[in-house]
């Protein structure tokens, strides 16, 4: 038995198990689609809803869904290493995808989830993350790569440049077919003789340029496929002129695609006066909601796709973070410092984690997966840009790619945050309990 079957959206496929004897467990190993030969052995996490209580005739539920081909193995031989039970009823594979979206109107198709590389920049700068191994970080991007993911967002700021040469060393080691979307962003500039003093905000057209030459050298690519704003300038720059020098860099074939980030619907209105604006990253988390009021509607209205950042606030929503953790950060760790890692926001900030337990178990996945599929599950979201210091930690959120929240789980998560008061930014309203639909997740019933 051996059928191919290729999965385009996020629906989960179902395996049919006929002829596989009851209680046989099951082995996943992972195929690159480019590779000839399987990876040895690579045991996704619980892939299966329920290894090894599967019945003659049942049908397994495969839960992570990635671009690789996904083996389901009943092979005697393999199945046997591992001590399992089977019937001879050979192999099936499965070619999967992790579903990929428009981004706005940029001609770039990415997955729900892209990788953030801040935290691989490590510590010793302002806004560092402590001190962080690049050999775990060159691991962490490789799995994300691996179980799906199909873009990274760097900036040059991140480490003072390290995260960019720690990207730009991933990439080399790939062929260039395999190789992920790189996002990065200009307009943060530092001081190299002072590492710990906050960087400048400056968009002159010059410094964009240089910025862009020094990131595509750091990165060892021809072409950076999202280029970004990272902050609006705070040197009298006007936006017109920053914004003109991307024009520029598409034309010049430097950059193929123009975002902003951290941008107000003023400025996005002024620069799409100019030129189309194709992405806007803003924070945007439960604990953070405030771009749901403004800056994502007009994208919505504009065709400008939305890389939301931080959605699981930075590592707090997620299943073990604690206010003990907090404590025990380095102390070149920015979250020692940041309002929402602080009482009182963090005691509410923690409630609400704990609020979003139940519905991860009804879901069988983490509190971080549903912290993530609340922030795509608004409308006009395109992705959200997760971060990770290690494999582990990207198999605890890579669900949300392909979890749906229910219109029960987004009420309770509503009526969580109106218990707890938890962040800021719109609540979403939670639906009446007699009802026939409503207009927007953020509005009021009909
Ligand atoms: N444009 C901007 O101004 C801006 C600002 C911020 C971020 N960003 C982008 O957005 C990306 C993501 O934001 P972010 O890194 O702040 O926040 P995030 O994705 O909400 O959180 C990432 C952090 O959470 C922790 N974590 C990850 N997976 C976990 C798991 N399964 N279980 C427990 N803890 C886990 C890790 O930190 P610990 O293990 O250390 O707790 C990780 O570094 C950044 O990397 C960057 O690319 C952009």
């Amino acid at each position: 038995m051996r059928a191919v079957t290729p999965i385009t959206s996020d629906a989960r496929p179902r395996i049919s198990l006929a002829g596989v004897d009851a209680g046989a467990k099951i082995v996943v190993g992972l195929t690159s689609l480019r590779q000839a030969t399987p990876a040895p052995h690579r045991i996704v996490r619980p892939a299966l809803k329920a290894p090894g209580d599967c019945v003659p005739g049942a049908q397994v539920c495969v839960s992570v869904c990635t671009r690789l081909c996904v083996r389901l193995s009943f092979a005697p031989i393999r199945a046997r290493q591992r001590g399992a039970v089977v019937a001879d009823a050979g192999d099936e594979e499965l070619l999967m995808s992790l579903p990929t979206y428009p981004l706005g109107r940029s001609g770039l198709n990415i997955t729900r989830v892209g990788f953030g590389s801040w935290a691989v920049g490590g510590g010793g700068w302002a806004f560092g993350w402590g001190p962080q191994d690049d050999e775990a970080s060159l691991a962490t991007m490789r799995h994300a790569l691996d179980v799906g993911v199909n873009w990274i967002d760097t900036a040059a700021v991140y480490g003072l440049g390290h995260s960019e040469k720690v990207v730009g060393q991933l990439l080399r080691q790939m062929p260039a077919a395999d190789r992920p979307f790189v996002f990065t962003k200009c307009g943060l500039v530092w001081d190299p003789t002072d590492r710990m003093a906050a960087p400048s905000r400056k968009l002159k057209p010059a410094s964009i340029r240089r910025e862009c030459e020094t990131s595509l050298r750091r990165l060892g690519v021809e072409r950076i496929d999202l280029y970004q704003f990272h902050w609006p300038d705070e040197e009298w720059t006007p936006v017109e002129y920053s914004w003109d020098t991307m024009t520029r860099l598409i034309e010049e074939g430097k950059i193929r695609a123009a975002g902003v980030s951290n941008f107000d619907v003023h400025l996005l209105d002024r620069c799409e006066a100019l030129r189309h604006v194709d992405s806007l990253q803003p924070p945007f988390s439960l604990i953070n909601r405030t771009a749901a009021e403004k800056e994502i509607p007009w994208c919505g209205s504009h065709g400008t796709g939305v890389i939301c950042y931080s959605p699981m606030q930075s590592g707090l929503l997620t299943d073990r973070f604690s206010a003990e953790r907090v404590s025990a950060l380095p102390e070149d760790d920015w979250r020692r410092r940041s309002p929402e890692f602080l009482q009182p926001n963090l005691g509410r900030n923690l409630a609400l984690r704990d609020a979003l337990r139940s519905i991860a178990k009804g879901h069988e996945t983490s509190v971080s997966a549903v912290a993530i599929a609340w922030v795509l599950a608004t409308p006009g979201v395109t992705g959200a840009i997760v971060g990770a210091r290690t494999p582990t930690q990207v198999d605890g959120w890579i669900g949300a790619a392909s979890l749906t929240l229910t219109p029960e789980d987004l009420d309770a998560i509503a009526v969580a945050l109106r218990q707890t008061g938890a962040g800021s930014g719109p609540v979403p309203s939670v639906r009446p309990v007699v009802a026939p639909r409503r207009s927007a997740y953020f509005g009021t019933a009909d």
